[in-house]
């Protein structure tokens, strides 16, 4: 991948994409099409390229702990993250791997799966306390549970549970009705975007699925690289 702004050359991206030294920080890593679609074929894996894949895992990486909403881990068959090629250096002191953090009301997982059975640092399940109290229970036999909120995710409680946890680095990796909360919410503090050359029309969400924001937050470009027709954008919240 190459530099375009601020200046352009080649560029170190686990310096690039590092977390800053203190605090949460929330991260979006998303991949849209030139016209906004977030969704190819119900997934999103026909939207990117090597260079995204790669990028993808070194946020992943870079992570304390990888957000994602259940609708995702469903479509996609999310298995639970695996060390990667790239890491070198990345996770000293931490975990072998960040845990994912899976956003579920109604606990319509399958617990039996690899990404519950196979993980090597035990899958965070973020629910709400009028859970189903059976897939409670199993969800906590499978998994480390935290209930934050009645009917829906309160999510800055859940993101003070995940640092409480030692979890202040996160990466949210979707889907849209998930990020359009978090956003929603206030929490978005960097959006990565991927930008995809394709023209798909149809009716895909975006990357944002959700009601319109009454105070859209303004974003600033932190810097905007390029692998072949693919442009990978960073925005940072405006202060
Ligand atoms: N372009 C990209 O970068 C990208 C990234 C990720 C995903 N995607 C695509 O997006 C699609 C899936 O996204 P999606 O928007 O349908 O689903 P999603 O955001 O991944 O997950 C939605 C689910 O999260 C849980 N959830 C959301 N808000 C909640 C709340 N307030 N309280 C409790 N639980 C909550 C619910 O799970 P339960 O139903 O279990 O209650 C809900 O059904 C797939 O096609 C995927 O390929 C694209």
């Amino acid at each position: 991948m190459r530099i375009l702004s601020p200046e352009p050359g080649e560029t170190d991206l686990a310096e690039r994409y590092a977390y800053p030294a203190d605090g949460t920080w929330l991260r979006a890593n998303m991949v849209a099409s030139l016209d906004g679609a977030a969704q190819r074929d119900e997934r999103s894996g026909g939207l990117g390229n090597e260079a995204d894949r790669h990028l993808f895992l070194l946020l992943r990486g870079l992570a304390d702990a990888v957000l994602v909403g259940a609708g995702t881990v469903r479509a996609e068959g999310y298995g639970p993250v695996r060390p990667s090629e790239g890491w070198d250096g990345v996770r000293e002191g931490r975990t072998p791997v960040p845990p994912l953090a899976i956003a579920s009301r109604t606990l319509d997982l399958d617990f039996d799966a690899p990404v519950f059975t196979e993980a090597q640092v035990p899958t965070i399940v973020l629910t709400t306390a009028t859970a189903d109290p059976v897939r409670l229970k199993t969800a906590r036999e499978r998994a480390d549970v935290i209930v934050a909120g009645h009917d829906s995710l309160d999510f800055p409680a859940a993101v003070r549970e995940l640092a409480a946890r030692g979890h202040r680095r996160l990466l949210c990796e979707g889907g849209p009705a998930l990020l359009a909360q978090i956003v929603a919410a206030g929490l978005l503090d960097e959006l990565c975007l991927t930008l995809s050359p394709l023209l798909l029309a149809g009716h895909p969400a975006g990357i944002l699925n959700g009601p319109p924001l009454p105070v859209p937050p303004e974003m600033a470009l932190a810097h905007a690289l390029q692998d072949d027709d693919f442009l990978f954008l960073r925005y940072t919240r405006s202060r």
